[in-house]
């Protein structure tokens, strides 16, 4: 238009062109308007509405464009032009803005219509897990034993022949190991020997010992694995290891510490404890702890001297004060350290203290047993609330 009116400067075209290009121009954009307007007023969801946003104010939109040409004009069309495109901006901006809230209060409310809860319809089955026995067994033992003063202290179950026989006392001739029934692997272990699965939980007692040194008070839990099977014996099943390492540690001290748990344990202070003299190749001396019971209607009732009338013994654990070989294998000075040991079957703790007769359902995965002696994961073993407490 600056040319237009160089190249005429005093004719009547002045005047008329650029009145009628704008005039022209105006009327273009004005139809524009009214078009996106309609289309804004039809539009039915706020994807249709960004669309028509897109092509009207985005980069390339068509209003964008127009205010670009706002640059190109002299100050005086800027002067009335200005106004009249930032109108058409403001128009479409606003009834964009007004169609998008109209139509997100609709979307909101839909949702709102078919997302109805009906909150006096039944609750719906929730799901019935339960805390198996045995998991509930090792979480008192260890509520139990943390209480005087032990750690819980973890082995690898796929172990070498040194820690699970030889560092125990067992030489490869030993007798003994042909009485554990072990499987190994065919492979050899990485620092000769056999690989094998671990058949009791004593190799940790020599693992603890090699990495923590002494004094020492641990508990460790886990999965041993024998070839056996029947009723009362599963390849897998579960042991508690303990180990006490200190100074001047004798028997007595072995006697006190498993009374004070059974007695915790099956919650009674009517705990009568018989130590018989017995073998393993990693104590000396050895026992076996046996506990005395009464037999009432038929039912195992804990307490009194299995001597007395009407009472009998039970075996409960493998025990005794732990060899000096065993403490030199495991790198300490028998001649300042002494200790005690045990070794106690989980799964036939928990079948006589819930009263199971059947070891293989324990790993059958039965959901109607599982139902039947599993515990709620509310029942947590504490020593103030019992720790055979059902919640
Ligand atoms: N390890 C033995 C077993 O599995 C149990 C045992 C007996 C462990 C006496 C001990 C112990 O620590 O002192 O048959």
């Amino acid at each position: 238009m600056h040319e237009i009116r160089k190249r005429h400067p005093k004719g009547w075209r002045f005047l008329f062109v650029p009145f009628k290009r704008s005039r022209i121009m105006s009327t273009e954009q004005e139809n524009q308007v009214t078009q996106t307007l309609e289309r804004l007023h039809q539009a039915a969801s706020v994807s249709d509405v960004e669309a028509i946003r897109v092509e009207a104010l985005g980069k390339q939109g068509w209003i964008s464009q127009l205010m670009k040409t706002l640059g190109k004009m002299t100050a005086e069309e800027r002067q009335t032009e200005a106004p009249r495109i930032q109108g058409i901006r403001a128009r479409v901006a606003d009834a964009i803005e007004d169609r998008k809230a109209a139509l997100e209060a609709a979307e909101l409310e839909a949702r709102l219509a078919t997302e109805t809860l009906d909150l006096t319809l039944p609750a719906p089955d929730a799901p019935r897990g339960s805390v198996h026995p045995v998991s509930q067994m090792m979480d008192e033992l260890a509520e139990i034993f943390a209480d005087m003063g032990f750690s819980v202290a973890t082995g690898p179950e796929i172990e070498d022949d040194w820690y699970n026989f030889t560092a125990l006392n067992m030489p490869e001739s030993h007798p003994a190991r042909a009485m554990h029934d072990t499987f190994y692997f065919p492979d050899p272990a990485p620092k000769g020997g056999k690989m094998l699965l671990r058949t009791h939980t004593s190799p940790v007692q020599i693992r603890t010992m090699m990495r923590d040194g002494a004094p020492l008070r641990i508990i460790a839990p886990g999965r041993v694995y024998r070839s056996d099977s029947d009723a009362t014996h599963t390849p897998m099943f579960h042991q508690v290891e303990g180990l006490v390492i200190d100074k001047g540690i004798h028997l007595g001290h072995l006697k006190w510490t498993l009374e004070t748990f059974l007695k915790a344990f099956f919650e009674t202070d009517d705990i009568v404890l018989r130590l018989r003299p017995s073998y393993f190749p990693f104590t000396e001396p050895s026992v076996e702890v046996d506990v005395g019971f009464a037999i009432v209607d038929g039912k195992r009732v804990l307490g009194g001297s299995g001597d007395a009338p009407g009472h009998a013994w039970m075996e409960l654990l493998g025990s005794g004060m732990v060899n000096r070989r065993v403490i030199e294998f495991a790198g300490l000075d028998p001649d300042e350290w002494q200790g005690f040991a045990w070794g106690l079957g989980v799964d036939r703790l928990a079948m006589l203290k819930y009263g199971m007769d059947d070891l293989r359902a324990f790993f059958d995965g039965d959901a109607r047993w599982l139902q039947h002696y599993g515990f709620s994961g509310l029942d947590q073993p504490t020593l103030s609330g019992g720790v055979g407490a059902k919640a």
